[in-house]
């Protein structure tokens, strides 16, 4: 059905408008996060049966903290409901869960179970579920240079070798394949701050969908969409199409 040569490898995506759907069916924001996360299921269960390598969501920004503390905590909450009740479903198809932002800032009742399910799953090889909570783009950035930093001041390492390879191996992403597809849905048309240096030469795709509504199909086109692009990565149609 999908060329698995074409699939992307590592697929991201910027769960938006959960709010707008809410409010477009005469419910609560909360609500629209509750169908969000019945979409997280879905399209966790697309990803891994389509082939992806590692598929990493934007389920809470640096910046979502400013929230209202009502809806800070129904977002906790549903990660937590999440990482309990998938983990067979995680466990069963191989899937190794990962985090990345500042996890310790999560209350414990979302941490301790997400802690766990990434200990548990830390073996497994099918594809990598990466979480971004309390995530920033800038925050990763700086915090990897700051690593380096420390690094170099204590002679570990010497300033020349600070490559791209390196400084991207330091990011919390380092261990991911290179990202690929990043997806936004809901028509905001910006990257919010997400993966700003792991996008580099992701190709982009933005959608009307909102996410609650998101599911396979939504997905598949997205993928579609990937499939008939030509990535030339700053070289010439010419050199791409002669190197085959
Ligand atoms: C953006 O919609 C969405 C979020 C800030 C949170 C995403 C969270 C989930 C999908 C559910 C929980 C996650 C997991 C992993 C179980 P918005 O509220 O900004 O929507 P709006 O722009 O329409 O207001």
């Amino acid at each position: 059905m999908l060329d698995p040569s074409k699939l992307p490898r590592h697929l991201a995506i910027i769960m938006d408008g959960n709010g707008r759907w809410a409010q477009e069916h005469g419910l609560p924001r909360v609500e629209g996060h509750r169908e969000g996360a019945k979409a997280v299921r879905e399209i966790v269960r697309a990803a891994r049966e389509t082939g992806l390598r590692a598929l990493t969501l934007y389920a809470f920004s640096a910046q979502n903290w400013q929230r209202p503390p009502e809806e800070v905590a129904t977002l906790m909450q549903l990660l937590r409901d999440y990482v309990v009740e998938e983990r067979s479903e995680i466990m069963d198809n191989d899937i190794r869960l990962i985090a990345i932002g500042e996890v310790e800032r999560l209350p414990p009742y979302a941490k301790d179970p997400l802690d766990a399910l990434m200990a548990d799953s830390a073996g497994n090889g099918g594809m990598t579920l990466c979480l971004a909570l309390s995530y920033g783009g800038r925050e990763s950035i700086v915090a990897a240079a700051r690593a380096l930093a420390e690094a170099t001041a204590r002679g570990e390492i010497n300033p020349a070798q600070i490559d791209e390879e390196k400084f991207g191996a330091s990011l919390q992403t380092g261990g991911l394949p290179q990202l690929d597809l990043l997806v936004r849905t809901s028509g905001e048309e910006r990257l919010s701050n997400f993966l700003l240096w792991e996008a580099a030469y992701a190709e982009l795709y933005f959608t009307e969908t909102y996410w609650p509504a998101f599911g396979k199909a939504e997905l598949y086109a997205a993928l579609e969409s990937f499939r008939g692009r030509e990535r030339r990565f700053g070289r010439t149609r010419e050199q791409i199409r002669s190197a085959g």
